[in-house]
Parts: structure tokens; sequence; C-alpha cells
């Protein structure tokens, strides 16, 4: 069973946030577990004061250690060995599949989230893991970003999703980034009519339907990873034919 804790100003945010769908289904069935340690009871003076001024200046607050280092080793006695820390910001390494693969291996994440300024960076320095960022923008504490990643590394575990197979063909399945899904239409009557290379049930044209869909949308949405990916020769072809479409 995968542990895993938050050490937050208010980790309250993301209690219930994943009690839904796959990720509070596989909770029910003892995959993972989930412990949340409020800095402001680990405080040690009578205003239960988390934060202090920044030393080099500036405006806003930053987390003290205190705090921190109190509630890190609660989260340590709660699993019963060091846990692997993830600390959300935005200055940290964007996350991506392989990393969150990575991180699903691990017996106990305990992810940090900042508020305020940020983080005494002696405790960064002393005790975390990875910094890891959802995206250059800036949200106004890292609990909403560690339910995503709690989200994105609990449909990994093995018996998480229905089928197994599921995260094999999705959206940066492979490791060199891969490319974005093809579209899905519910199969339903009466609806418009579905695209062309759907409609005639043929496996071979919806094969080559799926796998061109995906390289139109990714030639489209992320030119970036078309760049890394490794194409075959119909991969190359069918970029050649999207391409020409899209001048026509
Ligand atoms: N905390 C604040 N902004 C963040 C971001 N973009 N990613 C992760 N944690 C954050």
């Amino acid at each position: 069973m995968l542990s895993v804790s938050l050490l937050a100003a208010f980790p309250d945010l993301v209690e219930h946030a994943l009690d839904y769908g796959v990720t509070g289904r596989a909770r029910e069935r003892g995959l993972w577990r989930w412990r949340g340690f409020g800095l402001h009871e680990f405080a040690n003076d009578a205003r239960k004061s988390i934060d202090a001024r920044p030393a080099a200046g500036g405006p806003g607050m930053v987390l003290m250690a205190g705090p921190l280092d109190r509630a890190l080793t609660a989260a340590r006695e709660w699993h019963g060995a060091a846990p692997t820390v993830v600390f959300l910001s935005p200055d940290g390494a964007p996350l991506t599949q392989p990393r969150v693969r990575d991180f699903a291996q691990a017996p106990h994440l305990c992810f940090v989230a900042g508020r305020y300024e940020g983080i005494d960076q002696r405790w960064i320095d002393g005790n975390v893991d990875a910094v890891v960022s959802l995206g250059d923008y800036v949200l106004s504490g890292g609990e909403l970003a560690a339910a995503v990643v709690v989200d994105a590394c609990i449909r990994l575990l093995p018996g998480a999703l229905g089928d197994n197979e599921s995260t094999a063909f999705e959206s940066f399945a492979d490791d060199q980034g891969g490319w974005l899904d093809w579209p899905q239409y519910a199969l339903t009557v009466g609806d418009e009519p579905l695209p062309l290379g759907l409609s005639g049930g043929d496996h071979s044209v919806i094969q080559r339907w799926r796998l061109k869909q995906a390289l139109a949308r990714t030639w489209r949405r992320r030119p970036d990873l078309l760049a890394r990916a490794k194409l075959s020769l119909e991969e190359r072809a069918l970029i050649d034919e999207i391409a020409l479409e899209s001048k026509a």
C-alpha cells in the first residue's frame, strides 16, 4: 500500500478532493492511504506561527523550518520509514508522465506545499528529494498542485483502473513524450454521423484513423512533442498528409 502524506498550511483542501472516482475507489480497496499534517499544529508558540519575514527583505512571509521539521518527523513516524519528499513549487522541474511513474513506485510519498513567498531554502536543501512544478503559472499554494500529482500517481497503481491496459495507450504513454490521444466519440444512436474513418467498422481503417488523428492533434497543439519523437515511415507519411491537408 502506498502511503501519501502532505505537509501544508491547509491540508484539508486536499482531504476530500481524492475521495471520488478512481482515487476514491483505490483508497477504499486499500491501494493507498492518506494523512495530512497541518503545519499550524506543529508551531511552537502561542500564536501558532509557521512563517517569518524573508531574510533578504521584500514582501510576504517565508515558511519556517521548525514546523516543517516536526511535521516531517510525524509523517515519518506515521508510515514507519523515511519518505520521498516532493516539494510543489513554480520553481520546480515541470511534471512529466515518466516522473509520475517514478513517484508511483515509492512506498511513501510526502508532499510539501508552499504558501506565501516560499519555504526556507535551508529546509529544502536538507529534506527535499524533488521540486516539481505543474507549469509556468503561479498558484496561491501547493496544496491543489499536490492533489494533482497524487491523482496522477494513484491511477498508475496496479489495480486502480478497471482495465490495467488502459494506461498503455493514453497521451504521454511513451517515455520519449509520445503524442496526444486521438479524439473519442461515444457510440450512440441518433446523433450526428461519426467521422468517415470510424463509420465502416474495418479494424485496419480504424487503426490508421486513430494514428492519423493522434498525430494531427499533436501536430496542431504540441509540435514540441513531435519534434522529440522517433517517427516510423508510416507516421512520417501521415504527418506529410496532415500538413498538406491543412494547407488545402
Ligand atoms: N505552487 C504555486 N504554483 C505552483 C505551480 N505552478 N506548480 C506547483 N506548485 C505550485
